[in-house]
């Protein structure tokens, strides 16, 4: 079998590593996330790496001693997800350490799988990354899940340490640099007809719960002019929101959840709670946008004369990836005899996070469709060769460059 076809196996079992039967559920500090951790820290031992996990949950395997080229991507999942966002990073980081093997390099080699990205079970950005860039918000222990387990609790069940966190961060000077292999999850490089693209930087994004709420009445007796229904609230501000994003280039706003209470056919929605995600290469303008999409809820809210509740649920400013280490990968590209393409990321990574500790790099590799966050994400067994080949050859140069360096 070839080394993509493995890491696509490794892919597949991972995903069978669910919280729900039939779907591909695994988020933060679950007993599914235990089972990946314990599956991945298997396959890394085997690789020849020396295994722990921090503080956090992080799962981390190391060859070597020193400074350390890190390679790693998630092991959580988004509800119902594809199999490769996040464990392709992480398996091909695998991968990339077995056909490394024999070579003496003049840094260590660590793969890291974080413990949380997507921030589907607390309302946190890049919360394994974080930890690990000294980044993570003592405050953010103190969230619940939807089922009301804070995130100190549900940590400490996991085997992490809630109280040891800080412990978890990394010094900028351990670290040569940080790579990520990552699905495109867009169209971008299947339009362009190329297998693997460079990374020029990732979007930044700003999440927001907003609320709207209203009184809940009876279905059958309460005259149309009589209401202050909450979700038609939520709804002429949702429409509000797509109309603004699409009259502005390079916009994403995007409202994924709501929640309508009391919820039942025959009673007026009393409350609506939504979730807001908005994204932009532009710090400014993504701010801007927040700050009419707020100004666009009080105008609905007044209209309706219901109330509006607008919680700000954090930020991440747009990051570049590094750019003499991004040409390196850009030459590992050339050098694989493809064509280099540069693209940004609309979608969040923990480069976002490591780029405060570490010079980041990421290789997309193209997807179908441009499907993602869906379970019929895919990619092909050939465009992974080419990857694999392509951060072989980053690796190698990489170290030829450390090693002519006094
Ligand atoms: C993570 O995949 C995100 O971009 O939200
Ligand atoms: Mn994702
Ligand atoms: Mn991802």
């Amino acid at each position: 079998m070839s080394t993509a076809a493995a890491v696509l196996e490794r892919c597949a079992r991972l995903g069978l590593l669910s919280e729900e039967p039939g779907r591909l559920v695994r988020r933060y500090a679950t007993p599914a996330m235990r089972e990946a951790n314990d599956l991945v820290a298997g396959w890394m031992r085997e690789a020849g790496l020396a295994v722990r996990e921090d503080a956090a949950g992080n799962l981390i395997g190391r060859r070597g001693d020193g400074r350390a080229l890190v390679l790693g991507s998630h092991l959580d999942t988004v509800i119902d997800a594809g199999r490769y966002d996040g464990p392709l990073g992480v398996l091909a980081g695998v991968a990339l350490v077995e056909r490394l093997r024999d070579a003496p390099l003049p840094f260590a080699l660590e793969v890291v799988g974080f413990a949380d990205e997507e921030g589907v079970r607390y309302p946190t950005s890049f919360l394994g990354s974080s930890a690990m860039a000294g980044r993570f918000a003592p405050a953010w222990l103190r969230l619940a899940d939807a089922d009301g387990v804070a995130m100190a609790d549900a940590l400490r069940a996991f085997g992490g340490d809630p109280d040891a966190v800080a412990s978890a961060a990394r010094a900028p000077g351990e670290l040569v640099a940080y790579c990520e292999l990552h699905i495109e999850q867009g169209p971008v490089l299947e339009r362009r007809g190329a297998p693997v693209g460079v990374v020029t930087a990732i979007s930044g994004q700003t999440h927001a719960r907003v609320g709207f709420r209203g009184e809940a009445g009876h279905a059958g007796t309460v005259p149309m002019d009589a209401r202050r229904d909450a979700l038609c609230a939520a709804a002429e501000w949702v429409l509000a929101a797509e109309a603004l994003a699409r009259d502005r280039p390079g916009l994403v706003a995007t409202v994924g959840r709501l929640e309508v209470d009391p919820g039942a056919r025959n009673v007026i929605p009393g409350e609506a709670r939504l979730s807001l995600d908005v994204r932009h290469g532009s710090d400014a303008v993504r701010r801007e946008a927040i700050a009419d999409l707020r100004g666009e809820a009080q105008r609905v809210a007044a209209a309706r004369a219901v109330q509006l509740a607008w919680e700000a649920h954090g930020e991440t400013a747009a990051v570049p990836t590094e750019p003499q280490l991004s040409e390196r990968l850009a030459d590992a590209v050339a050098a694989a005899g493809r064509p280099v393409e540069r693209l940004p990321s609309g979608a969040g990574h923990d480069g976002v996070a490591m780029a405060a500790i570490a010079p980041i790099a990421m290789l997309f590799v193209r997807c179908a469709g441009g499907i993602s966050h869906h379970p019929a994400e895919s990619v092909s067994e050939a465009d992974v060769a080419v990857a694999l080949d392509v951060l072989e050859r980053f690796a190698r140069a990489l170290a030829c460059g450390a090693a002519e360096r006094p």
